[in-house]
């Protein structure tokens, strides 16, 4: 008998896990890889931030914590709501789990039967996927393009409804496309949802605070209050916060939901780190004033690679209005071939030549669901961001 569980072989590790590995074992050989590819602040976490897990430590906060969040945090996480988004949650309607991540696992395991299907806009957070099919799930694609902005229309979303749908995932800003869904766009959709009663929503907001150009974070819940009872808000400290290695992550939602999510952590992870989640309460409390200030520094680094993709002829971008990714496309590159006589058939063909052949660290559209595209991040060091364009322009030069 396999030790592998047969479900888990169509299931795919996240490709940047995977890029990030091939990058890492490059580094190791000697290669200079600028890293494009990863989904994380280049900032590190503020003082105010870290001297309060310094305190927790001292304080001896090592024991186990209360499986479903500290109560200060929770506290914390409903005054942030107040406070941000005029939402309204008691803290019994809150869980804190190790990343956001984990918050949507916990919600999957917790309410998927198997052959659920849960909707998705593609291009999607890669890890929607996974974690739905790991739950026994079928996730469903809606698809937009970048001449819409990457943005889903009533009749799309309506379209993509079947009765076996239980979620919608929306994610604004968006991973990978940087689309910021306004309040026009979330009244069409939440008039589609209405229809539909019995599907629920997982608002994640996890690029909340990552908005360029006056464009404003809305929840679906500021435009449609009455589908709180069915909706999810999903949220972490890893981007704005810079703190993507602490792993804390959190949601708020319906107390049965909760209930039942505190159900799976309560046999799985116990939590999330005790002395974190004091860091945690001091982060979504304290000071925000660092957080407009990277933000410039993030869309001085977005125009700078708006501009330079613009130089090499066959790529396109739009500007993303949100998050820290620039979602490239490359059509005009599939079908040639490397100096080595290699064809270049995809975008995961092309991202692998310029990881090689570049030095350059990207992820492809294809695991995002959308091709051929390919996935920069510009939380990168404008110097290194110029070498990198440089370099993918001479390697795409070379192709044939
Ligand atoms: C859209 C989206 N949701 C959730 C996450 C997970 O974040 P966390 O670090 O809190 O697990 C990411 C991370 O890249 C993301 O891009």
């Amino acid at each position: 008998m396999p030790i592998i569980a047969s479900h888990l072989v169509t299931i795919k590790p996240s490709a940047v896990s995977v890029m990030s590995a091939k990058a890492l074992e490059l580094e190791r050989q000697g290669k200079d890889i600028i890293r494009l590819s990863a989904g994380e602040p280049d900032f590190p976490t503020p003082d105010h931030i870290k001297m309060a897990c310094i305190k927790a430590l001292c304080e001896n906060r090592t024991n186990y914590p209360p499986v479903i969040g500290l109560p200060e945090l929770r506290e914390a996480i409903c005054l942030k709501l107040r406070r941000d988004n005029t939402l309204d949650y008691s803290p019994g309607q809150t869980i804190v789990s190790s990343g956001c991540k984990q918050i949507i696992y916990n919600a999957m395991a917790a309410t998927l039967d198997p052959g659920d299907e849960v909707i998705m806009v593609a291009p999607y957070w890669m890890s929607y996927v996974g974690i739905v099919q790991l739950n026994r799930g079928n996730p469903v694609f809606v698809p937009t393009s970048l001449e819409k902005g990457y943005k889903p229309t009533a009749e799309d979303l309506e379209q993509a409804i079947s009765p076996r749908t239980k979620w919608i995932f929306l994610n604004s800003p968006g991973n990978p496309s940087g689309a910021v869904y306004d309040e026009k766009d979330l009244k069409a959709l939440a008039a589609v949802l209405r229809r539909h009663p019995n599907i629920w929503i997982l608002s994640d907001d996890i690029y909340e605070f990552l908005v360029y150009d006056g464009a404003k974070f809305v929840s679906i819940l500021n435009v449609a209050p009455d589908l709180k009872d069915r909706c999810l808000v999903v949220n972490g400290l890893s981007k704005a916060y810079c703190m993507p290695g602490w792993r804390l992550g959190y949601a708020a939602g319906p107390e049965d939901l909760i209930k039942a999510m505190f159900k799976i952590q309560s046999q799985s992870t116990s939590g999330a780190t005790h002395f974190c989640q004091w860091a945690g309460v001091v982060a979504l409390k304290g000071d925000h004033a660092f957080i407009p200030v990277h933000n410039e520094s993030f869309r001085q680094r977005r125009d700078l690679v708006i501009s330079l993709t613009e130089q090499i002829p066959g790529l396109s971008c739009i500007p993303p209005q949100g998050a820290f990714y620039c979602f490239i496309r490359c059509s005009e590159y599939i079908g040639r071939k490397t100096p080595g006589g290699a064809e270049i058939s995809t975008d995961e063909n092309l991202v692998s030549y310029l990881l090689e052949e570049a030095g350059v660290a990207a992820i492809p559209g294809t695991p995002f669901g959308m091709s051929p595209f390919f996935r920069v991040s510009f939380a990168t060091a404008m110097p290194k961001l110029k070498i990198a364009f440089e370099r993918i322009q001479t390697a795409l030069n070379a192709l044939r």
